[in-house]
């Protein structure tokens, strides 16, 4: 081997062994730098007579140009090497499994609301909703209850400041909605024309300061009410019953509407209900209250008694979500533990 392939293998060799890009410009500083191998090689032909420059030169540039191959053949391989490197860290593995997310669902409340609104709604009624905060007047006054009415006492309703009272019962909304619908026909209403009836009703939350497995302090109700010209009792047991017999999706049941005593409402009654099969069999359940609108609440929903007349009935749903899903403790439903909630996606 002569002294310029040895040299060509050396700087192959050299450049085999650098690993970093900073490490191969070194090596080549040593044969094609200024003071390189090479260069010094190139310098000398300037010794040499004439005749043997040529050949010389000639030699030294074939041994230039293969390690100027050999050097750009490595900083290839070193650029390779570390894009491989770069992809390999920066690697997904696709085929781990995703992280799944839950499937939510409706609360069984609101399901046994959405499910009452659509009966209802098929019945011709509107769906009307309002202030769980409300004023004296519309959840007790304006309903025909005294200022010294036990249902007012410090036990039954919590009070706010400013003289406001979280909403112990939906019938404030049979005032609000009849006085909006009211100041809608006003006008057919003062030139003796007749209006349409009113048909509603209002689903929501309501509060007494009341705590045990049938009772939160926190309950729903849904208020109904029917007032027109012509409307009778015997439209509030036509209505309900259907109510029932859809929302349980049985006729076999037994209906009977027990008298009882609301201050807004004359003659009133209890609604119960017992099933003729299934696990509540035999027993009378009760789910509403109910009667017939007392004139003097007709009279501040701005209508005349002699002429309007309707009914009126407020229902627990929180009941009728227990009796529809065969849950015993009303608490389940607030406590918001997923293993009973997740029962009803
Ligand atoms: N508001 C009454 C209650 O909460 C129920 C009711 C509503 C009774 C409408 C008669 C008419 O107990």
């Amino acid at each position: 081997m002569n002294e310029l392939d040895q040299l060509v293998a050396e700087a192959r060799s050299e450049f085999g062994q650098a690993h970093a890009p900073a490490e191969l410009e070194n090596a080549k500083a040593r044969y094609l730098g200024k003071a390189g191998r090479l260069t010094e090689l190139l310098k000398g032909l300037a010794q040499l007579p004439p005749e043997d420059k040529k050949l010389r030169g000639a030699a030294i540039n074939v041994a230039k140009q293969q390690v100027e191959a050999a050097l750009n053949e490595r900083r290839q391989a070193l650029a390779e090497a570390e894009l491989e490197q770069q992809l390999k860290a920066e690697s997904l593995d696709v085929s781990l499994p995703g992280r799944k997310r839950g499937v939510a669902g409706l609360h069984p409340v609101t399901r046994t609301m959405e499910r009452i609104e659509s009966i209802f709604a098929s019945m011709g009624f509107e769906v009307a909703d309002g202030p769980e905060i409300e004023a004296d007047w519309f959840n007790f006054t304006a309903l025909n209850t005294p200022a010294d009415h036990p249902a007012r006492s410090m036990h039954d309703t919590f009070y706010v400041e400013g003289g406001h009272l979280l909403r112990t019962h939906t019938s404030p909304m049979q005032i609000r909605h009849a006085v909006q619908h009211v100041k809608r026909y006003r006008e057919r209403l003062d030139a003796g024309q007749s209006m349409p009836d009113i048909r509603v009703i209002a689903p929501g939350r309501t509060y007494r300061v009341d705590s045990d497995a049938t009772h939160s302090p926190m309950f729903h109700q849904v208020e109904g009410l029917w007032v027109g010209e012509n409307v009778s009792f015997k439209d509030l047991k036509s209505v309900y019953v259907s109510f029932l017999r859809e929302f349980f999706e049985t006729d076999d049941m037994q209906i009977r509407f027990r008298p009882s005593y609301f201050p807004f409402t004359e003659p009133s009654a209890e609604i119960d209900m017992m099933f003729n099969s299934g696990p509540l069999k035999g027993r009378w359940l009760e789910v509403s209250g109910s009667g017939q609108v007392h004139p003097q609440v007709v009279r501040n929903m701005g209508l005349d008694p002699e002429r309007y007349i309707g009914f009126a009935f407020g229902s627990g749903i929180d009941r009728l979500a227990m009796l529809r899903y065969g849950v015993n403790d009303l608490r389940l439903f607030f406590d918001g533990d997923l293993r009973f909630l997740s029962q009803f996606k």
